[in-house]
């Protein structure tokens, strides 16, 4: 299995591998499908950006390290409700969201790295909530890599997991930090810590964010990893950077957005290449097939010949994102 770009997608040589689901759950098309090419506009019209799919070339990647497909949907479907219950002032379901933070965090403390699924899998409606999952996802990562215990790593996953919330109450973009933070500090089950995530988490440590211009040591170091996640997600989301490319880009601003420390065990934390990514392996095309200790020196199965090299014992061979398939159009 792998995960191609919607625009990838052939229907002689490609079969669906997981469904594709509508906002109220409904099964938009079946696993084990080709999806007619008349279709594709739509999907795309929905936000589908990504499709996980079945070929000649998927054959032998592993897809052990990605986060598995009822996690993946049953945590953004707590994420709709709860925000449908902050929206509507109804009673709100807190203890629904310290089960999915115990379940994500359970994901990322048992495995040894995990793969995230891109928001642009599901259809614009969900992406806010998928967004919230794979932020916390990537703060976890983090926060595991510096050794933050269970009690530090929940309050990192409550926050993560709302840190737009203000925007269910708010449509100006520039207030939801502040609107989010004086919701959150009045739910005595959360802790402030994790208010103050949502708070801080679009300021910089140079003073230059948003919405109180905070500076170093004001700037949590919680707040500052989940806005790293926060910024990587939608680098992938909003602007459609491949996962290496945005990695670049949160690792340029360093010590501008934030400390050393949170950048440089995020960028370790994180798998740029996974499983499925085309790539150049000395020039030569290649895909990586499994993903090693070292997140950025997978193992990889050249094109041409279909042998596979585990990049851990190559260090002298370099590895490039491709764009083949885009030089071939
Ligand atoms: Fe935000
Ligand atoms: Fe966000």
């Amino acid at each position: 299995m792998r995960l191609i770009e919607i625009s990838e997608y052939d229907y002689k040589s490609m079969t669906l591998v997981k469904p594709i689901y509508d906002s109220k759950k409904r099964i938009l098309l079946a696993a084990g499908r080709t999806i007619d090419p008349k279709i594709t506009p739509k999907l795309e019209a929905m936000g589908i950006k990504y499709l996980f799919i079945e070929d000649e070339v998927s054959k032998g990647i592993s897809i052990e390290d990605m986060l598995d497909m009822p996690t993946w949907k049953d945590t953004i479907d707590v994420m709709k409700s709860f925000y449908e219950q902050v929206k509507t002032k109804g009673k709100l379901d807190v203890r629904s969201i310290f089960q999915i933070a115990t379940r994500l965090l359970d994901e990322v403390k048992f495995r040894p790295t995990l793969v995230l699924i891109p928001s642009g899998t599901v259809t614009n409606e969900l992406q806010p909530f998928a967004h919230a999952v794979n932020v916390t996802l990537l703060s976890l990562l983090t926060g595991k890599r510096l050794g933050y215990n269970d009690f530090n790593m929940k309050e990192l996953a409550i926050g993560s997991l709302l840190h737009d919330i203000g925007k269910a109450l708010t449509d100006d973009q520039d207030k939801h930090s502040e609107v989010g933070f004086n919701f959150l500090r009045e739910i005595h089950q959360f802790s402030l810590v994790s208010a103050h995530i949502a708070y801080q988490h679009h300021e910089t440590i140079n003073g230059e964010g948003v919405p109180r211009q905070i500076k170093n040591n004001e700037f949590l170091e919680f707040a500052q990893i989940c806005g790293a996640a926060n910024k990587y997600d939608n680098f992938i989301t909003k602007q459609n950077l491949p996962p290496h490319e945005a990695m670049e880009a949160i690792m340029a601003t360093s010590d501008r957005t934030y400390s050393h420390r949170v950048v440089n065990a995020f960028s370790l934390s994180v798998a740029t290449y996974p499983p499925g990514t085309k790539v150049l392996i000395d020039k030569y095309p290649a895909i990586v097939t499994q993903l090693n200790k070292h997140l950025h020196r997978p193992v990889v199965k050249m094109i041409a010949n279909d042998q596979e090299i585990d990049l851990t014992e190559y260090p002298t061979y370099m590895i490039e994102p491709s764009n083949l398939e885009k030089q071939e159009v």
